[in-house]
């Protein structure tokens, strides 16, 4: 089986004439993985995810999602490709206001096609998991930024994709809620047995990756990858202050 996600000298420039925000930029993400990417604000991490899924195209260098080239699809099949086999979870959550929690996280299941209705135990066994079980008619608006966010991740477990890709999920947490939010994404790497590639600045949370790679200048820095589980965050602020980030 190819890996589920393996990007291979990506190049990017947003504007012509601006310099390069991804230079050189290759690895790879087996199946089951929790593979950590850091890198300073505007480093390029959300333009990586961005190119990861598809919503956005490479100045060079290519993308291979689950045994797929990127660039060899058209839109409409990148567009399949991605609700198929990618998730997404948000540093600022992206719920739907005028939906519930439960119509939320049931929102993969509609856009697949399906009715929510019709997979409730699904739905309120994802709930449960997150610890809101008794939040599912409440609206976004009405949750914490905990809450939100656990809600997301629900959601993001809900449409069954072998990838999760996370944008700085704790950005927008207190220390307690983040560290709720990145228990529960290590979940989906222990329990459900998915990828996930997680972009942050945040050393806490690249403790809890299998493998943490630094994004520096446009590229990531060679050598310098840790390895996990239980990585000891002192071994993340020593690589850090080590590659002057
Ligand atoms: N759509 C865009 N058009 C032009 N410049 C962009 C665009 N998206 C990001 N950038 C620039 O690319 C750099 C990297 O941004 P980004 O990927 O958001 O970094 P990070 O997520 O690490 O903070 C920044 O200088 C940012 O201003
Ligand atoms: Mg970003």
């Amino acid at each position: 089986m190819p890996a589920i996600l393996n990007v291979d000298g990506l190049f990017k420039v947003h504007q012509e004439g601006s310099a390069p925000v991804l230079k050189d930029v290759s690895f790879t993400v087996e199946h089951g993985e929790f593979v950590c990417v850091m890198g300073p604000s505007g480093s390029g991490k959300s333009t990586l995810l961005h190119l990861v899924s598809g919503l956005d195209q490479p100045s060079g260098g290519r993308v291979q999602l689950a045994g797929r080239m990127l660039h060899e699809l058209s839109d409409r099949e990148r567009t399949l490709l991605r609700r198929e086999k990618v998730a997404h979870v948000f540093q600022f959550f992206n719920l739907l206001p005028n939906l519930t929690v439960f119509e939320n996280v049931g929102l993969p299941l509609a856009i697949a096609g399906e009715r929510p209705e019709n997979h409730e135990a699904k739905l309120r066994g994802l709930l449960d998991r997150v610890g809101l079980a008794s939040k599912s008619k409440s609206y976004p608006h009405q949750l914490s930024g905990g809450e939100m966010q656990r809600t997301s991740i629900a959601r993001a477990l809900a449409g069954d994709q072998p990838l999760l890709l996370a944008d700085e999920p704790t950005g927008n947490l207190s220390q307690r809620a983040g560290l709720e939010v990145m228990q529960l994404l290590r979940t989906v790497r222990e329990v459900d047995g998915r990828a996930l590639l997680l972009v942050t600045h945040n050393p806490r949370d690249a403790t809890f990756a299998d493998r943490v790679l630094f994004l520096v200048d446009g590229e990531l820095a060679r050598g310098r990858t840790i390895t996990g589980p239980n990585i000891p965050v002192e071994h993340v602020h020593a690589a850090l202050t080590e590659l002057r980030i």
